[in-house]
């Protein structure tokens, strides 16, 4: 029984979750665990706030396959970008610096990468056909490109530049926190931000996660757009569950 069972850890620019997932329903086993993201997001901090966090699972965690979940690119177990982390992350050999760590190999992706293949095992984008584009909005704002369910990985949409500024800079649910935005005021940026994704990629279905995905009532209804636009069925946990199944885990 215990082989679909695995640790999952999403990696954030604010703050750090874990949990132990049945990976058969797709549901957390242990509550989930939060602590915030060591000031500066140097990689030293977080791997050790990390292996605090997976030593605190005690016994019920001892021996699980780890998946975890980062906000860059990575390439090979390499991350190659850092957007809400310290830059002394790119280039890094970020997959076997926390395997030396956890003494034990992980799987290790991009964290929108992560919650998009959650919600294509479990959620929001199960079954669906064709390019559905998952969205998160949080302190950045991640992508996750599936085609068939298949994931297509390290897209980096949040980054594209519209009317001349970095797109999550503008849309992402850090911005609307840090200048006071309106629900309105915000769904007005995110509806550029999406019409623009649609005229690039034209996809069937647009899912919205990250933690204001909870919130969706107050924004979702308010984008006029072609694509269907959803929010993501496992909100804030996607990217736990995510970064699990992708230990293999449940086959
Ligand atoms: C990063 C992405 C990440 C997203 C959400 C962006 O700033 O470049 O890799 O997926 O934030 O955390």
């Amino acid at each position: 029984m215990s082989s679909s069972l695995a640790i999952g850890v999403d990696i954030g620019g604010t703050g750090i979750k874990g949990a132990i997932v049945d990976l058969t329903g797709g549901t957390l086993v242990t509550d989930r665990v939060k602590v915030p993201t060591p000031r500066g997001g140097e990689p030293d901090d977080i791997v050790e706030t990390v292996v605090q966090m997976i030593d605190g699972f005690g016994v019920q965690g001892e021996g699980l396959p780890v998946g975890i979940c980062f906000p860059a690119v990575v390439l090979h177990g390499r991350t190659m970008s850092a957007a809400n982390v310290s830059k002394r992350w790119i280039g890094l050999e970020a997959e076997a610096l926390f395997e030396k760590a956890l003494t034990r190999d992980i799987r290790f992706i991009n964290d929108a990468d992560a919650a998009a293949v959650a919600e294509a095992k479990y959620g929001a984008a199960k079954d669906v056909g064709g390019l559905v584009i998952l969205s998160t909005l949080g302190t950045g704002i991640g992508s996750g490109l599936l085609f068939d369910g298949v994931l297509i990985p390290n897209a980096e949409l949040g980054h594209l530049e519209i009317d001349g500024k970095d797109a999550e800079s503008r849309a992402a649910y850090s911005a609307k926190e840090r200048e006071s935005l309106s629900w309105e005021d915000w769904a007005k940026r995110l509806q550029r931000y999406f019409e623009t994704l649609d005229a690039l990629l034209s996809p069937e279905l647009i899912v919205v996660g990250g933690g204001v995905s909870k919130e969706y009532a107050h924004f979702v209804p308010l984008l006029k757009l072609r694509p269907s636009i959803v929010p993501a069925v496992l909100r804030n946990n996607a990217g736990i569950l995510g970064a699990a199944w992708m230990t293999g885990a449940a086959s």
